[in-house]
């Protein structure tokens, strides 16, 4: 090969013709307007479609990397942090920033406390942060890119971090502790204000990751569910990351990253003073900053309001209970632990889950697989409704035909993950992960 053999079109087309041949390529993607994918879309209908649309093209050229030259855009930022600060607890010293994902914000996080202890603590060399192994990986990759050592700790049987094994694992190193609410493998909270007292009582930072449960649980508290004390109201709780781009229903490329004051948040900020192009400055880790995403979460914000994120959360959480109760009803299987929102895992002592997951595939509904233990991934939203019936007795009459047929030779995923799970080298999992990325970052 000499080169890719997919080049730039010597010649361009009419903007209609482009238009028809996306949509076609449309007809082989993951239906999610439909309700038969269970991660990657959080939709809230037509109406909300349609305003996120026209609030996101009407700011698609403008740049979020210079709020002095659109005022707009500096006002959707402050509001929408200010708006989720004060929902989460923050009170009027609170202060953070719009990111592009979880990830992100998750990573601007890690590089705050890191560079605070830079400054107040140099005798750390080695800085580490202690986590439940259930924590998002986007800590991990955090510790990598900023040179943060991951200190991991197995979680209780409940799923939900082992406070006393967290306590353990800090030392004169440690800067910082995480907690999820919830975890996105079972959908649980970790508990917050155990943790959150003890990094108090060592006075190292403390970060809640709410990108998923940021925008729902408030909402399903006032529902009248029980849910445990998981914000910034929590004392030694300094930051939270809450994504408005999952269940606050705005267009990707939307989350918050909020600090307990502006004086943490500072450490979050790059300037760089001395290149010829002007002095540079700059609040999170992307360079130009999509003026309509921050747009499209103004606006969505604005117009569902309290009212509407009641009602939707009151719709999510009916089906969750729904789906949840109908599984737990199928012979072979049980959802983990005691999931606190809509996010849960449910696996199979008598068969192989994963045949299950193919099973399902084959019906045309999409369900995450995970490890440890061998489970499949439901986040459900409003979107799911009004499948939820069909997709259980879907579920019923897979997984009866998984269940009595275990003699099968696994094929598909089910074969994938059983041959991973047998490898103990984790390193030849991670070059059989490195080449399929190859394969599907390539053109074809
Ligand atoms: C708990 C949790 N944290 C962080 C993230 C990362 O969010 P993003 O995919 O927007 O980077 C996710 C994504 O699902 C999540 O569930």
């Amino acid at each position: 090969m000499t080169g890719p053999a997919i080049r730039l079109p010597a010649r361009g087309t009419p903007g209609r013709q482009i238009l028809e041949e996306m949509s076609g390529l449309r007809a082989h993607d993951a239906d999610w307007r439909g309700g038969r994918t269970w991660s990657l879309v959080y939709y809230a209908g037509e109406e909300v479609e349609d305003l996120i649309k026209k609030a996101y093209t009407m700011f698609i050229a403008e740049n979020g990397l210079n709020p002095g030259a659109f005022p707009s855009l500096r006002k959707f930022e402050t509001e929408v942090v200010a708006m989720t600060a004060d929902m989460l607890g923050g009170g009027p010293e609170a202060a953070g920033t719009m990111t592009s994902c979880g990830t992100e914000s998750i990573m601007m996080a890690v590089k705050t406390y890191r560079d605070k202890a830079r400054d107040e603590h140099p005798e750390i060399s080695s800085p580490e942060m202690v986590l439940p192994e259930t924590a998002h990986p986007a800590f991990y990759k955090a510790a990598h890119y900023f040179g943060v050592k991951a200190v991991r700790i197995p979680v209780g049987t409940d799923f939900r971090a082992d406070a006393g094994a967290m306590r353990d694992a800090v030392n004169d190193n440690t800067i910082l502790m995480v907690g999820s609410a919830p975890s996105y493998p079972h959908g649980v909270i970790d508990p917050i204000k155990d943790l959150a007292a003890l990094a108090m009582e060592k006075g190292i930072g403390f970060h809640v990751d709410a990108c998923l449960g940021g925008f729902l649980l408030p909402f399903v508290r006032k529902l009248g569910y029980p849910v445990p004390d998981f914000d910034l109201r929590v004392p030694g709780v300094t930051s939270i990351s809450a994504d408005v781009h999952k269940y606050g229903f705005a267009a990707k490329g939307a989350s918050t990253v909020i600090y307990r004051d502006k004086s943490l948040r500072r450490h979050q900020f790059y300037v760089f003073t001395d290149w010829s192009g002007g002095i540079y400055a700059h609040p999170t880790m992307t360079g130009t900053r999509p003026g309509g995403s921050f747009a499209a979460a103004w606006a969505v914000m604005k117009h569902l309001g309290e009212e509407g994120y009641l009602r939707l959360a009151d719709t999510i959480m009916k089906t969750a209970k729904k789906l949840m109760e109908g599984i737990n009803s199928i012979p072979g299987l049980r959802v983990l632990g005691r999931p606190d929102m809509s996010v849960f895992a449910f696996a199979s002592d008598s068969f192989d889950i994963y045949a299950l997951g193919d099973a399902m595939d084959a019906r045309g509904w999409r369900l995450d697989r995970q490890q440890r233990p061998p489970c499949l991934h439901m986040m459900v939203t409003p979107a799911h409704e009004k499948i939820a019936g069909l997709f259980l007795s879907d579920l019923r009459e897979c997984a009866r035909a998984v269940a009595e047929n275990t003699s099968a030779v696994p094929e598909g995923t089910a074969a994938m993950y059983g041959m991973l799970g047998t490898l103990p080298d984790r390193g030849v999992i991670k070059d059989f992960v490195l080449n399929f990325m190859d394969d599907l970052m390539s053109a074809k």
